[in-house]
């Protein structure tokens, strides 16, 4: 694994409890794998490229990937290769009769008989799945079109005005970056992300530009209130007590990432988001009508196709490591396409590792899961050792719950 120096200043700056929880911003969806890069040893001997150059020049343009299609490129830079990659290996294909389970929310909290029906298939969803999408989940249609229209907006103002927000300084609330890692030396992800922290300790509206500052205030309040909803039908898929995850506070931080994936003119070479799992909790993502997410389902990757107002729910490893493995966190990835740009919102829920309080909070698998056929996978683990782990192992493609196997 190639790890540039840059990266290991930057875990090593940011290992104290109280800059954890922006890293979490920074890399909640940033478990980039290693993808076989068959080009390493020609790239590696070729003394005309010099990646780190390349890396620095795209990051102080301070305008993204977005920036480079402004500009027209019509080669993808090299430091977007990811080598040989074969996107329909081990495709599921369209034929496949595999499908993402979708469960309808309707009615759900005045009708017990249909709500056992539903928390049914959540429970079987969370298990094989790890993902499924929510239809008449309570947010308005068109409150999701205009929270995709107003990312799309931030992206698309003048170049100069949202290179005032691009920024790695995790202090801040709200960032516009591309690409989390892009100093790793992994192979950069075709697309650019405008973030913020909504929960502990937000944002200040003022610090939103105009342009999408009413839609997202409105948005994070609908989807907090809908991260509360789906953690109480979590818990009652459990056999637990609706309250019981929001009670060991899974849902206490929250992070909204709103990503654009610009058209690519060379979409055989790279990704729009590398394979991997969210660390969180749970994740809620709104994604547009252009596709490309996929995710690894029996060793296949099985599209998840967009549904007009419906929200994609997935597990993240620290569910899956509370739950005993009884949810799964499932790696996903997003194609990067000829056609563009696709907008997707992903908001991210964790425990906030910002506080001591919140870093030192012990999380295991839950004891009411636990019997003599179902002993504990995992040790007990503060969120602190979690994420220190996650960033000692590095991006070596291992799934990062193996450190914490009993
Ligand atoms: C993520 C993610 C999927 C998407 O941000 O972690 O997986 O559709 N996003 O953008
Ligand atoms: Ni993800």
């Amino acid at each position: 694994m190639n790890w540039g120096p840059h990266y290991f200043m930057f875990i090593f700056h940011n290992q104290d409890a109280e800059n954890t929880a922006i890293l979490v911003l920074f890399l909640v969806t940033s478990l980039d794998m290693v993808v076989k890069n068959t080009n390493q040893l020609e790239e590696a001997t070729d003394s005309t490229y010099d990646r780190e150059a390349e890396v620095k020049a795209f990051d102080d343009s301070k305008a993204g990937v977005k920036g480079l299609v402004e500009s027209g490129v019509s080669k993808i830079p090299r430091i977007f290769h990811t080598g040989k990659l074969d996107i329909t290996e081990n495709s599921a294909g369209d034929e496949s009769n595999l499908s993402v389970p979708t469960i309808d929310l309707k009615d759900i909290h005045n009708n017990p008989a249909l709500c056992v029906e539903v928390i049914d298939k959540i429970r079987s969803a969370c298990h094989e799945w790890g993902f499924f999408q929510v239809v008449n989940h309570g947010i308005p249609v068109t409150v999701l079109n205009e929270m995709i229209d107003g990312i799309r907006m931030f992206h698309e103002q003048d170049a100069d005005v949202r290179k005032e927000f691009y920024t790695r300084d995790l202090q801040k609330k709200v960032m516009y970056y591309s690409n989390g890692t892009l100093f790793s030396g992994q192979a950069a992800n075709w697309r650019d992300t405008f973030g913020f922290r909504v929960a502990p300790d937000p944002f200040k509206p003022e610090e939103l530009p105009p342009i999408c500052r009413d839609i997202v205030i409105e948005y994070l309040q609908k989807i907090t209130d809908l991260g509360f909803t789906i953690f109480e039908l979590l818990s009652e898929a459990l056999g637990l007590d609706p309250s019981y995850l929001k009670e060991l506070n899974c849902a206490e931080g929250l992070y909204i990432q709103g990503h654009y994936y610009p058209p690519c003119p060379e979409p055989e070479l790279t990704m729009g988001a590398t394979k991997h799992t969210d660390t969180g909790f749970m994740t809620l993502v709104l994604q547009d009508q252009l596709g490309g997410l996929q995710i690894l389902h029996e060793d296949k990757w099985v599209n998840v196709p967009p549904v007009h107002g419906a929200l994609v729910v997935n597990m993240g490893d620290l569910l899956q490591l509370i739950t005993n493995d009884r949810f799964v966190s499932v790696y996903h990835r997003v194609l990067s396409q000829n056609i563009g740009p696709r907008i997707s919102v992903a908001s991210f829920f964790v425990n906030s590792p910002d506080s001591i309080k919140g870093a030192s909070k012990v999380y295991g698998p839950i004891k009411e899961l636990l019997s003599e056929e179902n002993p504990p996978i995992y040790k007990d683990i503060t969120i602190k050792d979690f994420f220190a782990h996650f960033f000692a192992k590095g991006l070596d493609g291992n799934s990062s719950l193996e450190p914490f196997k009993l």
